[in-house]
């Protein structure tokens, strides 16, 4: 239509800030700066070199060190520190697998870490970096949340603050400075065993949540007693594979790259991360650590990015062992830190330290360049306080795992779960039901907490703490009906259905309760998205005996249920929602609380058939569509809300001006409850296309049935602007169509 047609007159945006309530972080503070500058002066390049150097902590400990309070091998630790100079340190200790510890242990090691520091020429501290996921991983007892998909489906910032805020605080407790969190890849790959760790498929909702979470951890102060550095993963494009298995290669061009993968790493590093680690996969042939376009011209010349960079684990030598792009580890070396990796997570020798050392002398590498990077490393260390830093000066009992964590977890589990389907209200379950509890994710903990638990895949379930609820323990601690339960032997095969169907017959009501065993990274790589085969089989043999069925599942992918959902009678989408989820999830069956979750993904219906809400107009254009099991924003209430009166303070506006958006949401069921309120936003006519809707803008409020609450957005300029054919950030005039729920308003951009 002429009408909507749109002149080709755009302006270009200056990186306006997402949720920019810190910006001070990237901001430098002159009197760190003249501290990094000084120290800087007096190093030797040996010792510059050192500070990029990450090792493994099995490097200097005795490896099989069963569970000593000091496992450190203390001539390697010397050697390491004082000898090589290393200014990181990470992971667990191997005893002999890597896997949590104690807080006291925590506490020796890490202060045992700093007493050497302390004895080098120049008493630089190391800096001890850790994966807490979702809370403090490797500490025995430690808080540990719903995993980011989970708080995804909360759609609630203030519990993702939260979740920052008791993280830091349990990680320096446990003596460790840094956290390897959050991640801030786009989950739109479902077959990815890593979705899960994203914040799901939409940008501002990871942008946002994934904010939230570093305000919280880091608060302004990164040298608080309580707070400490995060890092933003995977940078980027590492969640996009082509081929769904983990670190394979990705095709992202400029546009997409900057419309969807970048923005959340630019909201990260707004909201104050100082560090970032790389994509340990490819973009378009060139691996992520030898990307200098990524790396440098545009986390640097274009985001301002102020911290450093970390390596992922073994990749810099990967460019030689895998990639094939070095000739030599040499090469690699150089490679990598020529493209702007600033430090590596070697991480089992002090092969990068002997090669950077050399490539360094002969003037392969200019010193400059290794400057440029251990000013950053330095300015993080001082930032977060770790040259005063003499021992972990968090008491443990008012700080690690209190009360008051476990009831704000509980309340993310809570809030995360995800009501898909509800046939004519069966679900809340009656206290008096007897129940017949089935199913291979029914009664373990590691299923509902997925990797990054207690050891690296999360998979060993006799180191979880005993006092924690698995999903059939909480059912049977609410009811006073009957609960029978029958275990299967395995995820795959041999879950016991004969006894499943006899027991069923018995019962009023079935909880089936499928899903995945724990996993991260390759070892999570599957060729189908379809549930196990002998999953559906005890499905369909507890359809037959006509008995009611709730399915619930837990999971970190969205695995295809579409037949047997079909046929239950509710289904009750868990994903990971952590230690607390067994109980959250029986909070929901028996009603106690009133589910809120929506879904941060598409739930697809068949395997193949992967199209996400934000899709371009030709996914959708017939015989196209987006037909998903269940959108994106799904998640159904005991309560039912409605929305009304979608209404702009202005239907005209100039390029470069926000919008103002104001809605009415009412409770027009029966029960309190909380709903979510998504904004969407849609350039109508545009030079690229553009996605059907993408949104912008969202609020979850609790209602008391027949309350009304009148919600205000804002849709900012920058919400509007889309990356043109030159490849810049830009606001084209004509009309854009704000929707929420069965409503939409259109208003337009005209020129200044
Ligand atoms: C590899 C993973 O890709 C990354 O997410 C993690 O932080 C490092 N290993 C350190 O454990």
């Amino acid at each position: 239509m002429l009408l909507n047609l749109k002149h080709k007159i755009y302006v270009t945006l200056f990186f306006i800030a997402f949720f920019a309530s810190n910006l001070n972080a990237q901001v430098l503070d002159p009197e760190i700066e003249e501290k990094v500058s000084a120290l800087l002066a007096q190093m030797t390049l040996e010792e510059k070199v050192g500070q990029m150097t990450q090792i493994d902590v099995g490097v200097v400990t005795v490896m099989n060190g069963q569970d000593v309070d000091q496992p450190f091998d203390m001539a390697r630790l010397e050697d390491a520190i004082i000898s090589h100079h290393v200014g990181s340190i990470l992971n667990a200790p191997s005893t002999p697998n890597n896997k949590a510890q104690s807080i006291e242990k925590w506490r020796n090691m890490t202060q045992t870490i700093r007493a050497v520091a302390a004895r080098t020429r120049l008493k630089i501290p190391i800096i001890y970096g850790i994966d807490a996921i979702h809370g403090a991983t490797y500490t025995q007892n430690s808080t540990l949340f719903p995993q980011a998909i989970n708080m995804a489906a909360t759609f609630n910032r203030d519990l993702s603050f939260k979740e920052g805020e008791i993280t830091a605080r349990e990680v320096k407790a446990s003596g460790i400075d840094w956290n390897f969190s959050p991640v801030m890849d786009i989950g739109r790959q479902p077959l990815w065993p890593r979705l899960w760790e994203t914040y799901g498929e939409d940008v501002y909702l990871a942008s946002s949540l994934g904010s939230a979470f570093i305000e919280g951890h880091q608060s302004n102060d990164l040298s608080a007693a309580d707070k400490a550095p995060t890092c933003l993963k995977h940078y980027v494009g590492y969640s996009f594979p082509i081929n769904g298995k983990d670190r394979t290669p990705t095709s992202i061009g400029e546009r997409m790259l900057r419309e969807i993968f970048l923005p959340s790493f630019e909201a990260g590093i707004n909201a104050g991360a100082p560090t970032i680690m790389v994509n340990s996969a490819e973009v378009d042939g060139i691996p992520g650590h030898a990307n200098y376009h990524y790396l440098t011209t545009i986390l640097r010349n274009e985001l301002g990015f102020m911290g450093f960079t970390v390596s992922d684990w073994e990749d810099i030598i990967r460019l030689y062992s895998r990639d094939k792009v070095a000739a030599s580890p040499r090469e690699a070396v150089k490679m990598a830190v020529m493209a702007g990796v600033d430090m590596s997570m070697v991480p089992f020798n002090f092969s990068f330290y002997d090669l950077l050392l050399d490539l360094a002398q002969r003037g392969e590498v200019p010193v400059s360049r290794i400057d440029e990077a251990v000013t950053r490393i330095l300015r993080v260390k001082y930032q977060s306080g770790l040259f005063e830093r003499t021992e972990p000066t968090i008491a443990v009992n008012a700080h690690f795992a209190t009360k008051e964590a476990e009831i704000i977890n509980r309340q993310a589990a809570q809030e995360s779960i995800v009501l898909a389907k509800n046939d004519k209200h069966f679900l809340p379950l009656s206290k008096k039901a007897s129940i017949l509890v089935t199913g291979p994710t029914a009664n373990l903990l590691s299923v509902m907490n997925g990797g990054w638990t207690l050891t690296w895949q999360g998979d060993d379930e006799s180191l979880y703490p005993k006092n924690k609820l698995t999903l059939l323990e909480a059912i049977k601690q609410k009811t006073s009906g009957k609960v029978t339960y029958v275990g299967g032997k395995n995820y795959q095969d041999e879950i016991n259905i004969e006894q499943a169907v006899t027991e069923a017959r018995t019962h009023d009501v079935v909880v089936l309760a499928l899903g995945e065993k724990p996993y991260t990274e390759t070892s999570g790589n599957i060729d189908t998205l379809n549930l196990p085969f002998p999953q559906l089989q005890l499905a369909q043999a507890l359809f037959a005996t006509g008995k009611p069925v709730v399915l619930v599942t837990f999971g970190g992918r969205p695995r295809i249920i579409t037949d047997i959902a079909q046929q239950a009678n509710a289904v009750v989408l868990g994903f990971l929602p952590g230690m607390e989820g067994g109980v959250a999830m029986a909070d929901v069956l028996f009603g106690d609380i009133n589910p809120s979750g929506k879904l941060p993904i598409s739930y697809p219906r068949n395997t193949n058939d992967i199209v996400l809400y934000d899709h371009k107009p030709m996914e959708s254009y017939a015989p196209n569509q987006y037909n998903p099991l269940y959108p994106f924003g799904h998640g159904l209430s005991y309560s039912e809300f409605e929305t009304h009166g979608l209404t702009l303070d202005k239907t005209q506006i100039q390029v470069g001006e926000g919008i103002e958006v104001s809605v009415d949401v009412k409770n027009i069921g029966k029960m309190t409850g909380k709903e979510t309120v998504l904004v969407y936003l849609n350039d109508v006519v545009a030079s690229v296309t553009r996605p059907t809707k993408q949104l912008k803008a969202y609020a979850k409020v609790e209602l008391k049935p027949n309350e009304i609450k009148k919600l205000h957005f804002t849709i900012s300029a920058d919400a509007m602007s889309l990356i043109g054919v030159d490849m810049k950030r830009q606001i084209e005039i004509g009309e854009f169509k704000v929707m929420v729920g069965n409503e939409s308003v259109n208003f337009n951009v005209n020129e200044k």
